[in-house]
């Protein structure tokens, strides 16, 4: 049979069934990527056949083909754990293998600045589902292992620490183990309420602490607390906040702690970059 008439069957039983056209896309899609996975991996194929459509089509994305050899054996295993894999395994295991490539303990910097802007990834301990849910972005650190790093800051720095809300109290703690008193916060106001268990959050704090006596902005470069911009991708911060800290202290020597992206005139340490 032609491939068009087959597809014609199959859109006549579909109707018959009254599946939803996009149900009907979505199947034949997979089906296709199914046959070109079964013809790479053989020794998976019974496996495949059983892989829900939607898992499938998430491995046939772009950025996962590169961890197929991995993540093909590893939902194999959790087949024959009598388990069904999910889009969600998928994501877990090559974050898993990034994270096992990207070991902890990269060290930190050499040379020492006085502006530093530091994301650390919190530890959500008390909550499962926001733990897993930043896990599967980025591994965390456990709050002593965040204040015993040694920040190279001079001897006079100022240092903005991103915290949530619930990670007020740490934050501070990590801001006096690395040498800063605490002065003033902003906020960031995501435009956008979120998830919460006391608060719908919709904002995020910029802590500012000082070792020494770094200078404060001049008159003309002190900027809002508020900073007003939309939430971006998971833990993004606003790209604003690199020229607000640049205003606000034009001779500084430039460190970003747990940065995820390079900034021309920036030092930035992490395990994503
Ligand atoms: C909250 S995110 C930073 C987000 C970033 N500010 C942005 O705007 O995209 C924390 C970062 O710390 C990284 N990280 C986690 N553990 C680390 C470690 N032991 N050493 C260095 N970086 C680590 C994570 O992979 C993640 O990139």
């Amino acid at each position: 049979m032609r491939t068009e008439d087959c597809e014609l069957k199959i859109d006549a039983a579909a109707a018959a069934c009254g599946l939803e056209d996009s149900t009907v896309k979505e199947v034949k899609r997979a089906a296709s990527y199914r046959k070109s996975l079964k013809e790479r991996f053989p020794e998976a194929e019974n496996d495949l056949s059983f892989l829900p459509s939607q898992t499938v089509l998430e491995l046939g994305k772009k950025e996962n083909k590169a961890f197929l050899p991995e993540v093909i054996p590893a939902l194999k295993q959790k087949a024959a754990e009598g388990k069904r894999p999910t889009k969600r395994d998928i994501k877990q295991i090559i974050q898993k293998i990034k994270h096992e490539d990207k070991p902890e303990g990269k060290p930190l910097p050499n040379g020492k600045y006085n502006v530093i802007l530091a994301d650390p990834p919190w530890r959500y301990e008390f909550s499962e589902t926001m733990s897993r849910e930043i896990e599967n972005n980025y591994p965390t650190m456990d709050l002593e292992a965040i204040k015993q790093l040694a920040i190279p800051s001079e001897d006079n720095a100022v240092l903005l620490m991103w915290v949530t809300a619930p990670k007020l109290e740490e934050g501070l703690q990590v801001l006096n183990s690395w040498g800063f008193t605490y002065r003033t916060c902003a906020v960031w106001d995501k435009e956008r309420i979120g998830m919460g268990y006391w608060f719908r959050i919709q904002h995020e704090l910029l802590l500012v602490g000082l070792k020494g006596s770094y200078p404060a902005p001049q008159p003309e470069n002190r900027l809002s607390s508020v900073i007003k911009s939309p939430r971006g991708s998971h833990s993004q911060k606003p790209v604003i906040v690199y020229e607000m800290i640049e205003r606000m202290f034009p001779e500084g020597k430039y460190l970003e702690l747990f940065a995820r992206s390079n900034r021309e005139g920036w030092t930035s340490w992490g395990n994503e970059v």
